[in-house]
């Protein structure tokens, strides 16, 4: 592992448990995700997943960047033989997938090629005014590689993902929210508390509960109808057998705030 730091973390809020936050930090190059980036990006989200003081993490770039993807310099050093061989990508861009805490992008600026596909790893997407997407690895002559032509048709449907990916246009904060790639936008200089503020709000909950969330959802994208609604189902009745079901319920009708196991 490199001994430069590329990424900032820092643990937000007022409650039991944190926000865990996560900054890509190389504002220089815009954020573009090299292999020491991507070891510790990968690196400090299982360890704040392991964690349970923290409850939630938010990656975030910087005003300018979320990240204007992986960086170019390292793949042009790249031909097939060693692009395969290191199993580039796949060995350290995919430990965000073993998260099980929900992940926040909050995304300000460029989010291109490796940078769009690390927003898409996230559970949410909140996106400043000026936040702009795109998958431009076609007019370097070759395709994106860490999910690009797979989670984008997901989140935008096909007609749309073809003419980003085809073309490399970007695309503003506007049209990603209207498209469904974001949850929502947000004025640029509100973007941290905001994503810090939602961070809170899941940090507050049952954390077994908010995992169950996560997991069924993301079964929606991995299963058929019948599979998801059975995982629902399971999970649905399991948590009935948690102290957060009888503490939610109770609260709720002794109109008190509930306060959550951890
Ligand atoms: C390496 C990068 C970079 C990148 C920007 N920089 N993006 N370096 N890799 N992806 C560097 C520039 O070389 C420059 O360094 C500095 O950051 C500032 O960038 P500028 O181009 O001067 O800024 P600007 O004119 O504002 O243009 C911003 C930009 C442009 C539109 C985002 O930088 C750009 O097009 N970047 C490349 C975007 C891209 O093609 N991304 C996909 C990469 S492939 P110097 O030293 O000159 O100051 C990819 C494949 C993913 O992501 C596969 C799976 C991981």
């Amino acid at each position: 592992m490199s001994d430069e730091t590329f990424i900032l973390t820092a643990l937000h809020g007022d409650g039991d448990r944190k926000t865990a936050l996560i900054t890509l930090n190389r504002p220089k190059q815009l954020n573009a995700l090299n292999d020491g980036l991507m070891d510790q990006l990968g690196e400090a989200l299982l360890r704040f997943d392991a964690d349970p003081a923290v409850g939630c993490i938010v990656i975030t770039g910087s005003e300018k960047a979320f990240a204007a993807g992986a960086d170019i310099g390292v793949l042009a050093q790249h031909d097939f033989i060693s692009a395969y061989t290191s199993d580039l990508i796949t060995r350290n861009w995919e430990h965000i997938r073993r998260v099980r805490k929900p992940v926040i992008g909050a995304v300000a600026g460029f989010a291109l090629g490796g940078g769009c596909e690390l927003a898409m790893m996230c559970d949410v997407v909140l996106a400043a005014d000026t936040a702009k997407f795109g998958q431009p690895e076609i007019k370097l002559g070759i395709i994106p590689g860490a999910g690009g032509t797979q989670r984008l048709p997901r989140a935008i449907g096909k007609a749309k993902a073809m003419d980003l990916v085809l073309s490399g246009r970007m695309m503003g904060a506007e049209e990603a929210e209207r498209a469904g790639l974001v949850s929502r936008i947000v004025p640029a200089d509100k973007l941290l508390d905001e994503a810090l503020a939602l961070g809170e709000l899941v940090c507050a909950l049952g954390n077994a509960s908010v995992i169950a969330a996560k997991e069924c959802v993301n079964r929606a994208y991995e299963s058929t109808l019948s599979e998801g609604l059975m995982t629902e189902r399971r999970l649905f009745h399991a948590l009935f057998g948690t102290p957060d079901q009888k503490e939610g319920m109770d609260a709720f009708l002794a109109k008190r705030k509930p306060n959550f196991a951890r």
